[in-house]
């Protein structure tokens, strides 16, 4: 089987840090996006630690709410590899703040880069999938794309956009040879709570109980590695208690309704 390419947006920490950390173990390709070049030079050190060459790693710096900027770093990617087999939307920004309090600007923010960078850059990939009746997205949605908790108003309704977004670009698609994946992380011990977004916009600047008691990033992208691998639609991966508000919202919306204002 040929080398793979595989394209991680929101590479410079987190979840797509340690999946391309993972990746990079499989020899794969891997074109790491985000914003800041030297966090994606930290990664990309880790990766030719684990072992991939350092012509395999293309850093391709990027701001998803950049839409101009996104066919032309399509084309970088193509020129570089020739293929792009998977591409992982994982780029993304949580919230921590009610919603009488929180600015418009938040909400726009939300949207801009949960939603619709996710979105930009979709699309901008698409054709060279079509084209070669092969390839493979997924989204880093969440636990809050399938169920509403408190101080996350916009990142739950931003989660429940590509939820929707992606599980209908899947019906459309797959019969012309593309898989989609939607990852749903319960808490994973990340950045998340300290990068999210408070009331005025400003980071929040802490880790919260809830990230601080979360699984484990490196267990996490090993779980999520091996769905896709294995092109599993749906993924989801954690470990507490959060993870059952999935099916709870299904056979019994009203106890996790209740349950969720309990958390106020
Ligand atoms: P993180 O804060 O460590 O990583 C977020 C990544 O997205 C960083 O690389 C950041 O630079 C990048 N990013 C943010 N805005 C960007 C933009 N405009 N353009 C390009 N890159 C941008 O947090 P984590 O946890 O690794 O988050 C990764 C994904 O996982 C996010 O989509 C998040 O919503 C999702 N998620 C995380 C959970 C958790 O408990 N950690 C739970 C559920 C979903």
């Amino acid at each position: 089987m040929p080398t793979q390419t595989v394209w991680i947006t929101g590479a410079s920490s987190g979840i797509g840090e340690a999946l391309a950390a993972r990746f990079a173990r499989d020899g794969t390709n891997l074109v790491l996006s985000a914003r800041r070049e030297n966090e994606l030079k930290r990664v990309a050190d880790r990766c030719t630690d684990a072992g991939l060459d350092r012509d395999q790693i293309l850093i391709l710096p990027l701001d998803v709410t950049d839409w101009d900027a996104l066919p032309g770093a399509v084309q970088t990617v193509l020129d570089t590899f020739g293929t792009i087999d998977l591409l992982v939307n994982n780029a993304g920004v949580s919230q921590r703040s009610l919603c009488k309090d929180t600015d418009m600007a938040v909400y726009r923010k939300l949207m801009d880069v949960d939603v619709m960078g996710q979105i930009a850059l979709t699309k901008a990939v698409l054709p060279h999938m079509l084209e070669r009746r092969d390839g493979h997205i997924a989204v880093t949605a969440s636990v809050a794309g399938k169920v509403g908790v408190p101080q996350r108003t916009g990142y739950c309704a931003a989660k429940h956009a590509v939820m929707g977004f992606f599980d209908a670009l899947r019906a459309e698609v797959e019969d012309d040879g593309i898989h989609v994946s939607t990852i749903v992380p319960g808490f994973i011990r990340t950045d998340i709570s300290r990068n999210a977004l408070a009331a005025d916009g400003k980071a929040f600047g802490k880790v919260d109980d809830d990230i601080a008691g979360g699984m484990d990033v490196d267990e996490c992208a090993e779980v999520v590695f091996n769905a896709l691998k294995a092109r599993k639609r749906e993924i989801p991966v954690g470990k507490g208690k959060e993870m059952a508000a999935l099916w709870v919202k299904r056979i019994a919306p009203e106890v996790l309704f209740k349950l969720t204002k309990a958390r106020n």
